[in-house]
């Protein structure tokens, strides 16, 4: 009952030339409509991308999480929203290490999200150190409670496990650490949220997914789509995802 989702996460590449790459992944996302597809390019390419392909579901990768005010170089989620985007990143580790993102912090910006009629995508993952500790799955629990508005419902806020090792790193989690990790997840969001809740709210994996990857990391219980960043670059590589998803 929880439609996969594959996104599509540029950072901070790509250019007008490269919303060329769209045209394929819209194709793709038309012929596939079993899934849910979603780009979220730099926020200056939003309205652009949506211009070249205006079926195909546009993000943003972060906002502000006040309505507006005296924030220079600041976007507010409604002004994310006015320009097309549906969806918006928040809490992305990249975000938490370099911005210095507190959990209360990603709280806030899913609650601006969600009042301008978007879905916030919330990242949640544990460092290597963490990891290595034997604390990755209390941390993840704890950003989840910290960082999930407590009037969440499945249709506005979409969770991402992206373990901050695995981001960009070409290493993946091993199959039965994803699967431990989305579980600890998934009660997590029931014991928040409540059962019907927690129990419909997707969990998305992010951290070096792959075509390569892809079948064997959607397969898994609770695994419920993909965040892809560099794979999302182009749609050589991004489309095979959106198929393994829909193979399954
Ligand atoms: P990656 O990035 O796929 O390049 O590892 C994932 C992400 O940061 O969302």
């Amino acid at each position: 009952m929880r439609r996969k989702l594959i996104a599509g996460n540029w950072k901070m590449y790509g250019d007008r030339a490269h919303l060329a790459e769209l045209d394929a992944i819209a194709e793709a996302a038309r012929a596939n409509p079993g899934i849910d597809v979603l780009v979220c390019p730099p926020s200056v390419l939003i309205a652009p991308a949506l211009a070249r392909q205006p079926g195909l579901a546009i993000g943003a990768q972060n906002c502000h999480d006040a309505p507006e005010g005296p924030y220079t170089g600041s976007v507010s989620a409604a002004m994310l929203r006015e320009c097309g985007a549906t969806h918006v990143i928040v809490g992305h580790s990249e975000r938490r290490a370099a911005q210095h993102e507190t959990d209360a912090k990603v709280r806030a910006k899913s609650k601006s999200a969600i009042a301008a009629g978007m879905v916030a995508l919330v990242c949640v993952g544990e460092t290597e150190a963490e990891r290595r500790a034997g604390e990755a799955e209390d941390i993840v629990t704890g950003q989840i409670f910290g960082s999930v508005t407590k009037y969440a419902q499945p249709d506005t806020v979409i969770v991402s496990y992206e373990p901050v090792w695995a981001i960009g790193s070409g290493l993946t989690p091993s199959i039965e650490e994803v699967r431990s990790m989305h579980a600890t997840i998934r009660a997590a969001l029931c014991s928040k949220l409540g059962e019907a809740i927690g129990s419909a709210i997707r969990i998305l994996y992010g951290g070096s997914v792959s075509a390569a990857n892809a079948s064997e990391l959607l397969a898994i219980e609770n695994v419920d789509g993909a965040l892809v960043g560099r794979a999302s670059l182009t749609a050589a590589q991004f489309v095979p995802i959106i198929e393994a998803a829909a193979a399954i």
